[in-house]
């Protein structure tokens, strides 16, 4: 299946929150996310898992990860990722729209950065949250950012209220150790769980 994406991947992890490459950015991810996560092994699921950057994170921290993306070339790098770092990541082709997982089957839904560009985002929500166990969670790191692209955290906030889920938003743009660099612009992390 080749995406807009695939042109993409061979350069996406030159960003620091993308490719985790800097040892402190990795680091400030893994304690942003882990503590938020199930004892492990908890099975996740990475929709739009892009080059797989967080989901050999959560591997490496024993959960069960399987990541999700449309683009044959992120999906590529994200399986070199995986057996570089010699970490367990299933990996699937398809929709995050419409995930083909069976519906509760997960214990964390995971998204960074892919909800903001779908399409039907109450129908796309309701679809991920059928996918959580009683008690799952919901993970979303998204952000309205300089150029204007994006979902800010009330807009985010919303669609998950109307879902009947809570949602607790924490901003990250101040912390510029998860960016590798300073930023003005919203970024975000709602868990819902
Ligand atoms: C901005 S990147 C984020 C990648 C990863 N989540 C991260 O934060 O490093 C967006 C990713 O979502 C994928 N994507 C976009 N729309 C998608 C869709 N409808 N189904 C599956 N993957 C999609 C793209 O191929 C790309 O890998």
């Amino acid at each position: 299946m080749g995406t807009d994406w695939d042109s993409a991947a061979a350069t996406f992890d030159e960003d620091a929150d993308h490719g985790l490459r800097d040892p402190a950015v990795r680091a400030a991810w893994a304690d942003l996310l882990l503590p938020l996560l199930p004892g492990a092994p908890a099975s996740v699921l990475d929709l739009g898992c892009g080059t797989g950057s967080l989901a050999v994170l959560l591997a490496e921290a024993g959960h069960h990860v399987t990541g999700l993306d449309a683009s044959t070339a992120m999906l590529e790098a994200a399986r070199a990722k995986g057996a570089a770092a010699g970490a367990t990541v299933r990996l699937v082709q398809g929709d995050a729209g419409d995930p083909p997982f069976p519906p509760g089957s997960a214990d964390v839904v995971l998204c960074r950065h892919v909800l903001w560009a779908l399409d039907d985002r109450d129908a796309v929500l309701h679809r991920w949250l059928r996918l959580l166990r009683p008690g799952g969670r919901l993970l979303l790191v998204e952000g309205r950012w300089g150029t204007g692209a994006g979902l800010s955290a009330a807009e985010c906030r919303d669609l998950v209220l109307r879902q009947g889920r809570s949602a607790t938003v924490r901003q990250l743009g101040a912390d510029s150790a998860l960016w590798g660099r300073e930023v003005d612009d919203e970024r975000y992390l709602l868990l819902s769980g």
